[in-house]
């Protein structure tokens, strides 16, 4: 479980010992005024539980937002203490397809006919051979290649298809959880992983084009190295030194930028890859 977030959206004026109403020049302020005067903003989050997904439901959350969350596992309300969390949890294998027909049934059960403001594409999997090293494109066999394309690729295609009344009627925007490993070889992250996170940023792009005339926004985050349960044990010793910022990155600090994509202020932002990685790409 991660740490409790230090930014919290709706009281960051009060934390800092600034009334609230004096400044109207935070660009999260729009959506916080929004929020108590509108009705709740929803979230459809897949991969909520662990790492980038609970940061970011907890990031969410803490903004006001209902989150409706997918994983295989059930909810855990000790680990994660969002409101109506569990009856909003929708325990599901995204990586076979032929689940998708239930998760979107079960995800519009609990919507009831309202509207998604964000869909978040964030469950992912890149597995490793049994002693940690990376699968290559000689070693991957086929039942890997298809479980990664139908997690990392796949599910965030479907979901987008289905919810896209939701979403149009919100003037949602999707946020797609692509990585570093999409753009260059990378020492842990295998063949298949690599080819589904560039397949992801690829169709970020295709969607950005095709669901903008219905006023939704289509963009991809590319994490680097993010201190969660995905990492490689030698991350950190092999890769600092190509790190810019000579540190990993933390998952709060990715919720953050998926936050800023979902509000107001990126509303004039659409069919962009954003860099998370401490200038790791440079
Ligand atoms: N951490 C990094 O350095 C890094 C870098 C680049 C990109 N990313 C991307 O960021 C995203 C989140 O990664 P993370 O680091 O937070 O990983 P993580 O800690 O391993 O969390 C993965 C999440 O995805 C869910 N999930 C996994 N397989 C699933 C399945 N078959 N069906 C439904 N849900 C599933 C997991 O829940 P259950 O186990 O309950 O199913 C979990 O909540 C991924 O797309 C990953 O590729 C991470």
């Amino acid at each position: 479980m991660e740490g409790r977030l230090d930014l919290d959206v709706r009281n960051e004026h009060e934390v800092r010992g600034q009334p609230a109403a004096a400044d109207t020049s935070c660009p999260f302020h729009a959506d916080r005024a929004g929020m108590q005067q509108a009705e709740c903003k929803t979230l459809v989050l897949t991969g909520a539980s662990r790492g980038i997904g609970h940061a970011t439901a907890k990031l969410f959350s803490d903004a006001g937002w209902r989150i409706i969350s997918c994983a295989r596992q059930p909810f855990d309300g000790a680990r994660c203490p969002w409101e109506a969390g569990a009856t909003d949890h929708v325990q599901v294998d995204l990586s076979d397809h032929r689940m998708l027909p239930y998760a979107l049934t079960k995800i519009k059960e609990r919507l009831a006919g309202t509207p998604v403001h964000a869909l978040i594409n964030n469950a992912g999997v890149s597995p490793k051979t049994p002693t940690g090293t990376r699968l290559t494109s000689l070693t991957t066999s086929v039942e890997t290649w298809m479980k990664v394309f139908h997690l990392n690729l796949v599910a965030p295609i479907l979901l987008a298809q289905g919810l896209f009344d939701e979403l149009k009627a919100a003037s949602g925007s999707i946020v797609n959880v692509t990585s570093i490993a999409g753009s260059r070889v990378h020492p842990f992250a295998g063949s298949a992983y690599a080819t589904s996170k560039a397949a992801l940023a690829c169709l970020t792009r295709e969607m950005a084009h095709d669901y903008a005339p219905h006023g939704i926004r289509v963009n991809a985050i590319a994490p680097g190295e993010i201190k969660t349960d995905i990492l490689s044990p030698d991350t950190e010793a092999r890769l600092l030194p190509t790190i810019p910022l000579r540190r990993v990155g933390t998952p709060d600090e990715v919720a953050r930028v998926i936050f800023f994509l979902c509000s107001d202020a990126a509303s004039y932002v659409t069919g962009t890859e954003v860099p998370i990685n401490g200038g790791q790409h440079l």
